[in-house]
């Protein structure tokens, strides 16, 4: 548990007691941890893989609220409040996956400020986060919304070379556009758009991004 941001600086003798108490499991990519309105029983925290996070119309289309890789948790939020899950957790690639039970997660908030703090950080990013989206979602066209996606996707995921990010992610059309919020086809309107100009190479899931050329 060591190198774990939520567990830096808790002495050994509480990483062990955490220890006793988590239980890590793996699950396949697809897996549905938990759907939105569930009860919330779990704490969970990714240690590989990726889980989407997500919110879905009464229609059953979705909006991708985030990407939870290496080190984020999720599944606090009704642990704290007591009302049910705000949003669906599933997982996107092969993860492994640590989970603390209500009791042990409130336990350990109250046993440990740092722990605490950790969380209210990590609950102020995405009040951020949110805003920020909301303020896309407001203000910005679609089309600058797909490219501004896909430069925090190639920030989040890539390598960079010079002016060119190269990236992998397991997001399928229909989620790069749930993560932008915009309908299918202008996301494809808009890969090709760049596709044409040289800004962007996709093939199967892997991305090259001239970052130098885009503007949004
Ligand atoms: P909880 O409501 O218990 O279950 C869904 C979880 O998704 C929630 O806790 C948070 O951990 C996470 N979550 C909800 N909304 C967002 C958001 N806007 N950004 C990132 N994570 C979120």
């Amino acid at each position: 548990l060591q190198g774990i941001p939520l567990f830096a600086g808790l002495s050994s003798s509480y990483l062990q007691k955490i220890a006793n108490e988590c239980a890590i499991n793996t699950y396949a990519s697809g897996t549905i941890l938990f759907r939105e309105n569930d009860i919330g029983t779990v704490f969970y925290l990714v240690l590989s893989g990726s889980v989407k996070i997500y919110n879905s119309s009464n229609h059953g289309d979705e909006k991708i609220l985030s990407i939870m890789t290496v080190g984020d948790c999720f599944g606090e939020l009704s642990l704290l409040d007591g009302k049910p899950r705000s949003a669906s957790a599933q997982v996107i690639e092969d993860a492994r996956v640590l989970s603390l039970s209500s009791k042990s997660f409130n336990v350990l908030l109250r046993g440990n400020i740092d722990m605490a703090l950790h969380i209210i950080k990590e609950l102020s990013n995405r009040l951020r986060e949110t805003n920020q989206q909301v303020h896309d979602l407001t203000f910005m066209d679609a089309k600058k919304r797909v490219i501004k996606n896909l430069i925090k996707l190639a920030n989040e995921h890539g390598a960079r070379s010079g002016n060119i990010v190269r990236f992998k992610i397991n997001l399928n059309y229909d989620e790069i556009s749930q993560l932008a919020g915009v309908e299918k086809p202008l996301l494809f309107q808009v890969f090709n758009e760049l596709q044409t100009k040289g800004i962007l190479s996709v093939s199967g899931n892997e991305f090259l991004l001239n970052l130098l050329k885009l503007k949004y």
